[in-house]
């Protein structure tokens, strides 16, 4: 690659003094997190789920799902069937851009609206039945079925839903309505749903993530290590979930040694900012904007499409107008290409940018950009992991995963695991598996252990 290129990207290049240093600040946000005494000051609230049992495999009924939290809003039935089985039959709905940042009362409305539709074409109006609602955002819970929102992430931001109950809220709506006989029986977060899904299938699954539109983590930690616990909870049960709600690390500063200019500037144009700033440097929602924002500095240095003559001055203005051009599906499209040809990026380059014909070099280079800013992200996420795994008891961990990042990156796994390697303690043996639908599956099993436990 070449020398500029290479000396821009350096900055998205962490050195082993780095990783371990951003290693040792996670675990003690982890540690801070979990104490009643620090939480907080913590970044990473660490909140209690209440999910205290995994699942057996032996789980039986019909529940409803909802799925809010990611780029498309789903409904879903789905039936356990016991045997490590289940079915699942869904529906996405567009969530309009208006109702992410309006009224939390219409949003509200509009997925009360849609999961009557849904019940209405399954026949199942007059039905009673019990909806686990996966609902991915910051949540303090009081219990199974009581979730109040801390702060809106992933660029949602509707008033009137932070500090309030959001099971009450979704129950309030669907009462409104009068339509349906629908309760709301359990509240979780998509890590948690991740956890619970792949646990269903193999219980060795101790450790749920995501690296999607956002990017978090859940586990399965000791109740006697979780202070945050009141006493009640510690009795029968020795476990119990915790989704980390890492996304927020680094708000106290703990990344800056770490975080770019682009960085900054992700987060200056952000609708949350000086919030979610791990997330910001994992998570779908960011890593094609950092893409762009490199893009226009390559440029603006003659680092990239040097033969582009006199419409380099056209070229910028697209680069610089066009915030979101590039998309983080563009980096697993642009790493998946096969060579010599990358006919894809050459694509991909044309129809965003207008730059017909670019060269092998070009295309090289935007590839190798790319690599930099997804491998930075997936060793972040095992730096994450791999403090998580160190916690827990068991000699074998496996970690559930799920995501569009890490479900259609080409090297994100390889990535991940490369660094697990460096970190996960030596008498510890780790394995990942990707989520067979965690906000459905892992909803109604949320959801069937709440009624156990009723
Ligand atoms: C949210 C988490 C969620 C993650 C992945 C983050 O923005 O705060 O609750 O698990 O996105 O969807």
């Amino acid at each position: 690659m070449d020398v500029e290129l290479r000396e821009l990207m350096q900055a998205f290049v962490l050195s082993d003094y780095q990783v371990q240093e951003v290693y040792s600040r996670f675990c003690l946000e982890i540690a801070k997190g979990l104490r009643r005494s620090t939480n907080s000051q913590s970044n990473t609230k660490c909140f209690p789920t209440y999910v205290q049992e995994l699942p057996t495999g032996d789980e039986m009924g019909k529940y409803l799902a909802l799925d809010l939290g990611g780029t498309n809003f789903r409904v879903l039935l789905v039936s356990l069937k016991g045997h490590h089985d289940a079915t699942v039959e869904s529906q996405i709905y567009a969530v309009p851009k208006d109702l992410m940042i309006g009224p939390g009362v219409e949003l509200f409305d509009h997925i009360a609206e849609c999961l009557a539709k849904f019940v209405h074409k399954h026949n199942m109006s007059s039905a009673y039945l019990p909806l686990g609602f996966t609902f991915s955002f910051p949540c303090v819970q009081a219990g199974l079925k009581e979730a109040m929102l801390t702060r809106w992430t992933k660029g949602f931001g509707c008033p009137g839903v932070e500090g309030e109950d959001v099971g009450r809220m979704l129950h309030e709506a669907i009462r409104r309505r009068g339509d349906a006989d629908i309760a709301v029986v359990a509240l979780l977060n998509d890590t948690t749903g991740t956890l619970m899904s792949c646990a269903h299938r193999n219980p060795e699954c101790r450790v749920g993530v995501i690296v999607g539109t956002g990017c978090n983590a859940c586990y399965v930690e000791h109740v006697d290590n979780v202070d945050l616990l009141d006493a009640q909870f510690k009795r029968k049960e020795k476990q119990i979930i915790v989704n980390c709600e890492w996304g927020a690390f680094g708000e106290s500063g703990q990344l800056d040694f770490v975080r770019t200019e682009y960085d900054n500037e992700v987060d200056r144009k952000s609708i949350n900012r000086a919030q979610q700033l791990f997330e910001k440097m994992t998570s779908g929602m960011y890593l094609g904007e950092l893409v762009r924002l490199v893009l226009v500095r390559a440029l603006e240095r003659n680092a990239i499409f040097k033969g582009a003559g006199n419409r380099r001055a056209e070229y910028a203005a697209i680069l610089q107008h066009n915030i979101d051009i590039f998309e983080t599906k563009h980096i697993s499209e642009i790493e998946s290409d096969t060579f010599p040809e990358l006919a894809n990026t050459r694509r991909i380059i044309n129809q965003l940018f207008g730059i017909e014909k670019a060269s092998v070099e070009d295309c090289q280079k935007l590839r190798y950009i790319c690599e930099c800013i997804s491998s930075r992200a997936a060793t972040l996420v095992a730096i994450g992991i791999s403090g998580l795994i160190n916690r827990i008891a068991d000699r074998k961990v496996v970690v559930g995963i799920d995501g569009s990042v890490y479900r259609y990156h080409p090297k994100f796994d390889t990535y991940i695991r490369n660094t697990m390697q460096k970190l996960v303690k030596s008498d510890k043996e780790f394995d990942i598996m990707l989520s067979e639908d965690g906000s459905g599956r892992g909803a109604a099993l949320v959801a069937a252990v709440a009624s156990k436990t009723k």
